[in-house]
């Protein structure tokens, strides 16, 4: 049996782990990425002062060692590959291609300069190749970050980090040299809801409070008034959390990060150069529907916050890939349970698979994509028996398709040179790592340029 997987990241790799663990069938998987380098939002959306949960790569080298996997950096499925290209060279597809776009607040002025989507801002900090030359203008003295996830979280907590803990991490190189000249001292969070529905977790948000020289700030008013949760959850340890911070003594000199609540942006402010300089907030009511959740509804009242820079941070999606089909109104590969299936007639496509967050929409942690890769593997054994008896082109007729199209696609092992060098340069400034930030670079490293 034969599988090809779309993406590197961790519901890719669980995919692959679990195809290989199969027992019923021999099953060789290539998998492919777009970049060159594996491992997806691992390397290029968790925090690089979290370099624990980094290390979760190591499992995916393991499954990378098994002989029966290949991996194909530097690939792209609708420029590079065609599905029907898959389609003719493997049994089953899977698709793991996360949600790489970003979701728009929809309000007058989103989009200018310094109003930029967490999707940039995090690849920037984290030296994804399509990020690095993006323009993060760190001389304002005051940032809005929209949401109430944890990824407005992490946004935050990279701006307000000293120099001195960023250096550690393996933060890219350009974006600890800007950071280094940051005039920024003030950040809020902007949460459309309560704090008792926000979505960040009890150890993200505890942690804004250990920062060094940042002092979190929380308006008591905002806590008061809170529907009422259950004891011990989630909602509970955040409510003590920001408790905590509300009574806190404030340093004179330190930075400050306001954890604002119930407010909605609803217009980006702009100076004479066209930039942005404020976001008009909306003042939001708590409404209970039936079923008992609950939605913001704005009451009118307005403010103005005098911001130089907005990072919106509410969500992800994903962009359409030729031949792939695609859900519009959830803005993911349209699936039933992880079978891909037309969007219309919603009936199965035969051997096309979904895993991720390209099957969910982006929600979720790392370790919740191995439970539910190996549920849709589940799904490919069942359906795929006598597949395996259907004539395929030699294995490496996908190698040498590649090479007749001049694609310089780069294997594990070449993965690994880079990842030599990265860890070597990284040395320099005692950091895990310094990645390289730029594809022609990497190719040219390997000799392939
Ligand atoms: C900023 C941020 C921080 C996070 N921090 C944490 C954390 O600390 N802890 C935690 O547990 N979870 C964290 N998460 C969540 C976690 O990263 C996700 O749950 C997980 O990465 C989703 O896995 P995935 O495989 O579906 O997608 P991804 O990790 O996004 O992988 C998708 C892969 O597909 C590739 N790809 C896309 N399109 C194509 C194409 N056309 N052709 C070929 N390849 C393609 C991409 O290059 C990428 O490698 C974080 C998420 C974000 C956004
Ligand atoms: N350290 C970590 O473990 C870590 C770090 C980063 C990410 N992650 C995980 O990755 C996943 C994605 O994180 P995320 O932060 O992107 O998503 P998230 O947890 O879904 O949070 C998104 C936030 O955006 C808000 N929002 C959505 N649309 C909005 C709008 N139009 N205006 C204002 N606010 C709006 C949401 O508010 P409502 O709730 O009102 O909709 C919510 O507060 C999560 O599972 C997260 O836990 C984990």
């Amino acid at each position: 049996m034969r599988v090809a997987i779309i993406g590197s990241g961790p519901a890719g790799f669980y995919a692959a782990e679990a195809l290989l663990r199969r027992t019923d069938e021999v099953v060789q998987v290539d998998m492919f990425d777009r970049l060159p380098t594996p491992y997806g939002l691992v390397r290029a959306g968790v925090a690089p002062d979290h370099q624990n949960i980094k290390a979760v790569t190591r499992v995916y080298e393991k499954t990378s060692a098994r002989p029966e996997f290949r991996f194909f950096g530097n690939v792209r499925l609708g420029k590079d590959l065609t599905v029907e290209d898959l389609r003719r060279h493997y049994n089953q597809i899977v698709y793991a291609v996360g949600n790489e776009a970003d979701r728009r607040m929809g309000i007058p002025g989103e989009g200018m300069p310094r109003c930029t989507p967490a999707t940039v801002f995090i690849g920037w900090y984290n030296g994804h190749p399509d990020y690095r030359h993006a323009q993060i203008d760190l001389s304002v003295p005051r940032v809005a970050v929209v949401g109430n996830g944890n990824v407005a979280v992490d946004a935050a907590r990279i701006l307000l980090r000293s120099p001195a803990e960023l250096e550690k991490t393996d933060i890219a190189a350009h974006a600890l040299a800007a950071l280094r000249n940051s005039q920024v001292h003030e950040v809020y969070i902007l949460g459309r809801r309560g704090p008792e529905q926000a979505a960040f977790t009890p150890v993200e948000l505890k942690e804004l409070g250990e920062m060094e020289g940042v002092d979190p700030v929380v308006a008591p008013e905002d806590l008061a008034d809170c529907a009422s949760v259950e004891p011990g959850s989630q909602q509970d340890k955040n409510l003590k959390i920001l408790q905590s911070f509300a009574a806190r003594e404030r340093g004179r000199d330190t930075k400050k990060l306001h954890l604002r609540f119930r407010v909605s942006p609803t217009e980006v402010l702009a100076d004479a150069d066209g930039k942005v300089c404020g976001l008009k907030l909306e003042k939001n009511s708590i409404e209970t529907q039936a079923g008992g959740s609950t939605v913001a509804r704005g009451t009118g009242e307005f403010e103005m916050l005098e911001v130089g820079m907005v990072l919106p941070a509410i969500g992800f999606s994903l962009d359409p890939i030729d031949g792939v089909p695609y859900d519009e109104a959830a803005r993911i590969v349209a699936n039933e349970d992880g079978r891909v299936v037309d969007p219309v007639s919603r009936a199965v496509v035969a051997n096309e698979y979904v895993v991720g967050w390209a099957r969910t929409g982006p929600r979720g942690l790392i370790g919740s994509h191995k439970a539910a890769s190996a549920h849709v593997v589940a799904h490919m054994a069942a359906d795929g028996l006598g597949l395996s008896a259907r004539e395929l082109p030699p294995r490496d007729a996908i190698a040498d398709l590649l090479r007749k199209r001049g694609v310089q696609f780069i294997s594990f092992e070449d993965w690994k040179r880079l990842d030599d060098v990265e860890v070597s340069r990284g040395e320099r400034r005692a950091a895990p790592r310094d990645k390289i930030v730029d594809v022609e670079a990497m190719l040219a490293l390997l000799g392939q340029r």
